[in-house]
């Protein structure tokens, strides 16, 4: 009746959630740290960050929990061995990585005896992560937020992975409440990753206009655009995704450099960290398939316990 707890390698969280990493700036040490004091993994977003900021977001996020607490890092940025080395340096709990597939970091994450948790959206790449010792996976469906690796939703990809994988398989995509998780954990998920949900929250360190563009959205106002990083991303309709899909987004002035492979349709580190900073007309406002179902901002605690009682309701029910 009550949530199971969820283990990965040597790590065990009280709560079988994973609060999604969140890049640019979404998810950093308030956040983080508040789902870990709550039970859950929070996760630190690395993408984005140089790996000094990483550190001190890390040695904060310590400071105020004894909690689980992880990385996420995208494959695809260009400092990414250096950040997944800051956060392994800095003895961090779990490694999550996606946006590409890195084998160097399976590694460095086993010499230092930390958990390597790669997101996979096939059964093919949960199994190529199984041999390279990954200690669990996300699988992430197509009705994730964020950059998206597949567009079949995560309900009809988990019986797959949990087919080709002995390892826990933490499911992601539009799960929003306590109903969602329990519909999931017996499908056979060892845990959920959530993203939209935790990022209306009171300590997302998204601007107050990004979280409320998320409490007025429908599913009328999500869209899918082309990331620059290759892959389609989920986000919330606004003028720069309407230039986008008009091809009228004028071209990159400046660039930083920030991908190892650039599509330089628009400069996503700019749009990202202008989403973040509030500017949601000119940002991108990533999001997941869930939005429509966020009707307010909560804080981590209460937004915890509301899940853990909607999960014991729906099991008293007997229906999902
Ligand atoms: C604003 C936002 C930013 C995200 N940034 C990242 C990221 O940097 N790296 C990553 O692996 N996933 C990222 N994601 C995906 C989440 O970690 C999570 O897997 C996903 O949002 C789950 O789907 P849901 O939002 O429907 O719960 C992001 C999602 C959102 C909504």
């Amino acid at each position: 009746m009550e949530m199971p707890s969820l283990t990965i390698g040597n790590i065990t969280s009280r709560l079988p959630i994973i609060q999604g990493g969140m890049a640019v700036r979404i998810s950093m040490a308030p956040l983080a740290a508040a789902v870990a004091e709550a039970g859950g993994i929070g996760v630190i977003a690395g993408s984005g960050l140089t790996a000094d900021e990483l550190r001190s977001e890390i040695r904060a996020a310590r400071a105020e929990t004894s909690g689980v607490i992880g990385v996420n890092i995208m494959v695809a940025v260009r400092n990414f061995a250096e950040l997944a080395k800051a956060a392994i340096d800095e003895r961090i709990d779990l490694v999550i990585a996606g946006a590409g597939f890195s084998r160097d970091v399976f590694d460095w994450t086993r010499e230092a005896g930390i958990p390597m948790v790669p997101i996979v959206g096939s059964a093919r790449v949960a199994i190529l992560s199984e041999k390279f010792g990954a200690a669990a996976v996300v699988v992430e469906g197509g009705d994730a937020g964020g950059h998206l690796g597949t567009d079949v939703p995560v309900r009809q990809l988990l019986p797959g992975i949990l087919e080709a994988t002995s390892l826990p398989v933490i499911a992601a995509g539009n799960i929003v409440t306590g109903g969602d998780i329990r519909e999931l954990l017996e499908a056979g998920a060892a845990g959920v990753q959530m993203g939209a949900r935790f990022a209306a929250t009171v300590e997302s360190s998204a601007a107050d206009a990004f979280k409320q563009m998320y409490l007025e959205a429908t599913d009328e106002d999500v869209v899918i655009v082309r990331s620059p990083v290759g892959l389609p991303g989920r986000a919330l309709r606004n003028p720069l995704t309407d230039r986008l899909e008009a091809g009228t987004e004028p071209r990159i002035e400046r660039c930083i450099v920030c991908l190892k492979k650039c599509g330089k349709q628009f400069c996503i580190m700019d749009k990202l960290v202008k989403a973040h900073d509030g500017d949601v007309e000119d940002g991108l406002v990533f999001t997941g398939g869930g939005v429509a179902r966020i009707h307010d901002i909560p804080t981590v605690k209460a937004l915890m316990e509301r899940l853990v009682a909607e999960y014991r309701a729906a099991g008293e029910m007997g229906t999902v």
